[in-house]
């Protein structure tokens, strides 16, 4: 697998050149439903590119990814690709620099290879099960700061109106908690700075298995905990809440 992992890190350093030399004035930025849910020509381009890429990699894998019509894949059996060709999509139009691409691939339902590419700051995150995470081929480790020494990052979706009381309440619960808290605009990269104990605690309440299907892996490879907000296992077929911990705050909460 880890020949694998290597052909998708060439991948994505080539997609990660298309972000950085995007030409602003060419990207066609469209509304998908729901207030400020936006796509780019260069989501789309990203996405296809992987595509070719993933099949050519692993042509027996299934593929899923945010910006797709194809028909939902059954994602239970067989190895299945998870991608978000840009996650950060409004930080990626604002020219916000905190975007990147993530790539999950699961084995029979269960996340086995994740890679999450940062082109700004070239920073490769990546894990496959059983084996630990890495940042840049190192090895990586959540923090084992307790939560009141803690960075809290958290996501609230625009679209996702009726969520937007309950996020912003439990982020200023843990605002009070915490040392501090931040939010990224971009999930998969969230996880990722848990992962490398950049922060302690990441929560959002409705997510797609995109925004986490690679980092959610890198996140436990790294020793940290991650679940729904309600505390059961996280699902790849649907949306659902997150909650990504070190293994100090998980004991905590
Ligand atoms: C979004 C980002 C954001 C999160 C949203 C995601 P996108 O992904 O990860 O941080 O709050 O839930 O949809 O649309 O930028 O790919
Ligand atoms: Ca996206």
């Amino acid at each position: 697998m880890k020949e694998i992992l290597e052909k998708i890190e060439e991948k994505l350093r080539i997609c990660g050149d298309i972000i950085l030399n995007a030409d602003r004035s060419l990207a066609i930025i469209d509304e998908k439903s729901g207030h400020a849910n936006l796509v780019t020509t260069y989501d789309k381009m990203v996405q296809e590119k992987l595509m070719t890429f993933l099949s050519e990699i692993l042509p027996e894998a299934k593929f899923v990814g945010e910006e797709g019509d194809e028909e939902k894949s059954d994602v239970s059996e067989g190895y299945v690709f998870i991608v978000d060709p840009i996650d950060g999509t409004t930080n990626f139009v604002k020219d916000y620099h905190m975007s990147c691409i993530s790539v999950g691939l699961l084995k029979d339902g269960e996340p086995y290879i994740g890679a999450v590419f940062n082109p700004y700051l070239n920073e490769m995150f990546t894990a496959i099960r059983g084996e630990g995470a890495f940042l840049n081929g190192n090895l990586i480790h959540v923090s084992e700061q307790p939560l009141s020494n803690g960075v809290v990052l958290f996501g609230s979706a625009p679209y996702y109106e009726e969520l937007h009381q309950k996020s912003f309440d439990t982020a200023f619960y843990y605002f009070k908690k915490a040392m501090d808290i931040r939010r990224s605009g971009s999930a998969a990269l969230d996880l990722c700075h848990v992962a490398c104990g950049r922060a302690e605690l990441f929560f959002e309440l409705r997510v797609c298995p995109w925004d986490f299907a690679a980092g959610a892996l890198i996140v436990t490879e790294a020793g940290g905990k991650v679940s729904t907000f309600e505390g059961t296992p996280l699902i790849y077929d649907g949306k659902c809440s997150i909650l990504a911990t070190n293994a100090v705050v998980s004991k905590e909460l």
